[in-house]
Parts: C-alpha cells; structure tokens; sequence
C-alpha cells in the first residue's frame, strides 16, 4: 500500500504539469488561459496558429500519463500502471501548481491507454481522429473516444480495463461541460480556429 501510495502521489506530481501554459510561454504566445476556451490543453494551443507548440503539447501531456504508467509498471506491477495512469490524469484535470483548476484530459487519457494497453490506446486515437475528420471539432471526437474506450477494452480482450475506462470516461465529460453545451447551441469551434 505504502508503494501504490507512493506510486499514485508521483504520477500525480507528474501528471499535474502543464505542458500547454509551459509550451505557450516558451514560444512566446500569452496566457493560454487568456486565449480561446481558456483550456490548457493542445486544442486551445493551436489556436494560437502555432502548430508545433500544438504539437509538443499533445505529445507531452499524453507522454507524462504514458511514462507514468510505464515506470509505474516496471517499479510494482499491472494494477499500480493502472493506479499511476489514473492519478496522472487526475494530476492533469485538478493540478497542484494551478490551484487545481486543470485541463480536460484528453492527451493524458489517450497516452494513458497507450501505454496500459497499445491496441486500446490505438483504438481510442483512431476514433478521435475518424470523429475530428468528419465533423472537425476536437471536443466532439474525445467525447466519442471517451465514451467508447471501456467498449474498447472490453472487445480487444482487456476487460481488466473497462472500469479505468469508465472512470476516466466521465471525467472527461465532466470537463467537457462547456463544450457540451456549446456544441448543442451550434457555437463550438472547430479545430484550428481562432476563438
Ligand atoms: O482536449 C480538450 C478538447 O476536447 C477541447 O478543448 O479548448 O476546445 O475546450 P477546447
């Protein structure tokens, strides 16, 4: 217990960094939280127009759930990668260093699944990106994603992982709230676009 414990605070320290405000800053381009949806998240950063900034968010914010897992794995085990997965993103939607008001999850989500499992992790990247080519909004395609990553895991054999699943599922649409509504009203933005 004193290890899972030890384990989940780590992934949770992890999971709490901000790469989308530590990218905006680095590349010079404001308070992300001043910007767009005001969410720290890779979407917001591409409205800024840079791209790679996008870019090295969305692959840092899901490598910090992924290497959570990972080293979780390696250092005690299956259900302690589970338990780092899950405190990471929680670390990433309720952060210590911005008094807890976080992002949505997404990135640490899909990373997350990637490395408890690639062929759900798999399966999840490829509904978001089937969901953002078709309709182009990024909040739509985790919300599917989300919502079909325990059916996921329970049609490609890791059943294990359904609850994980689940769990992480209604957080994101929890998160999601604003952009629910927003989609409902017809007024969310599609990718790529300003404000
Ligand atoms: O990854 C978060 C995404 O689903 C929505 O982001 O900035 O459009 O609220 P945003």
């Amino acid at each position: 217990p004193l290890t899972l414990g030890l384990v989940a605070l780590a992934a949770y320290l992890l999971g709490a960094v901000p790469f989308g405000i530590v990218m905006a800053r680095l590349f010079g381009l404001g308070d992300l939280r001043k910007i767009g949806s005001g969410n720290i998240g890779a979407t917001n950063v591409l409205r800024t127009g840079n791209k790679l900034a996008a870019f090295l968010t969305l692959v840092l914010d899901a490598g910090k759930g992924g290497i959570a897992v990972l080293i979780a794995r390696a250092l005690a085990g299956e259900d302690a990668a589970q338990i780092a997965g899950f405190a990471a993103f929680l670390g990433h939607i309720f952060p210590i260093y911005l008094e807890f008001r976080g992002g949505k999850g997404v990135a640490t989500f899909l990373g997350t699944l990637l490395a408890l499992a690639w062929p759900v992790g798999l399966a999840a990247c490829g509904t978001w990106l089937i969901v953002a080519a078709a309709f182009r909004y990024s909040s739509l395609s985790a919300l599917v994603a989300a919502g079909l990553a325990p059916v996921w895991a329970v049609v490609l054999g890791r059943g294990d992982m359904a609850v994980l699943g689940a769990l992480l599922a209604v957080l994101i649409y929890v998160r999601h709230a604003e952009n629910i509504r927003r989609l409902r009203a017809g007024t969310e933005s599609r990718i790529g676009k300003k404000g």
